[in-house]
């Protein structure tokens, strides 16, 4: 029988191997694994996110740039912080945009700019970001409150919360909350006074409504 350790250890390993991974791919694994729990809840998000590890959501966080630009919101931004963030991709565009500090997290790192780290315990001080941008992201949480909690923790009051999330999706282990309403996101962001900027609803074939983008300034704790 495999120790807890060993099993941790080789479903990370599995999940560094999924594609380019190798080695020197650093993951969360590597400094903090709380509970058997939380590691496979890490090695099953790692593992699915490295699958793709070339996808670029260009459609994603251009309509989030485009929504501070027409908004005139690009010029109080200086610290962005992108959850989730997987690659490059999304923390290039922003920085074009003329954003100066622009950092990513992800359980896994590819690149110096994406710090290894959980979104529902950062290990930012509080108010440390102008604006938190999370394509997608949201609905990854094991902790929905917590994480709601850290985003706006870590934001300025004030500051900008831009998120998209999936709805009437399939929720699996990788997928984890389940969207119907707008109302479904907003609950998780009782703790402050959102002043919404931003609520656009995707629709996909037959006029469903597949997804939520949301832009709001947050009131702080
Ligand atoms: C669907 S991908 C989105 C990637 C990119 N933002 C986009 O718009 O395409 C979700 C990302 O969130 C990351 N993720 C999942 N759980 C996380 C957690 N607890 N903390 C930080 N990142 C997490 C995954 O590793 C994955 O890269």
């Amino acid at each position: 029988m495999k120790s807890t350790k060993n099993k941790r250890t080789s479903l990370l390993s599995r999940a560094r191997r999924a594609v380019l991974g190798g080695p020197r791919v650093r993951t969360i694994a590597d400094s903090h694994i709380p509970d058997e729990n939380t590691g496979e809840y890490y090695s099953a998000q790692i593992e699915r996110s490295m699958a793709k590890i070339s996808k670029d959501a260009a459609f994603r966080y251009e309509f989030f740039g485009d929504f501070l630009k027409s908004r005139n919101l690009l010029a109080g931004v200086d610290d962005l912080l992108c959850v989730g963030c997987r690659n490059v991709f999304e923390l290039e565009y922003f920085a074009a945009l003329g954003i100066k500090n622009v950092s990513g997290i992800d359980l896994f790192s590819v690149d110096p700019r994406i710090k290894v780290m959980d979104m529902h315990r950062m290990e930012f001080a509080d108010a440390s970001f102008d604006a938190l941008y999370a394509g997608d992201c949201f609905e990854h949480s094991k902790d929905p409150c917590q994480v709601a909690s850290e985003f706006i923790r870590v934001v300025k009051p004030g500051g900008l919360i831009m998120l998209s999330i999936p709805m009437n999706h399939r929720t699996d282990e990788v997928d984890r909350v389940p969207f119907f309403s707008k109302e479904d996101l907003y609950q998780y962001f009782q703790g402050t006074k959102m002043e919404i900027l931003l609520e656009n609803l995707k629709k996909g074939p037959e006029e469903k409504i597949i997804g939520l983008s949301v832009g709001f300034k947050t009131g702080g704790r």
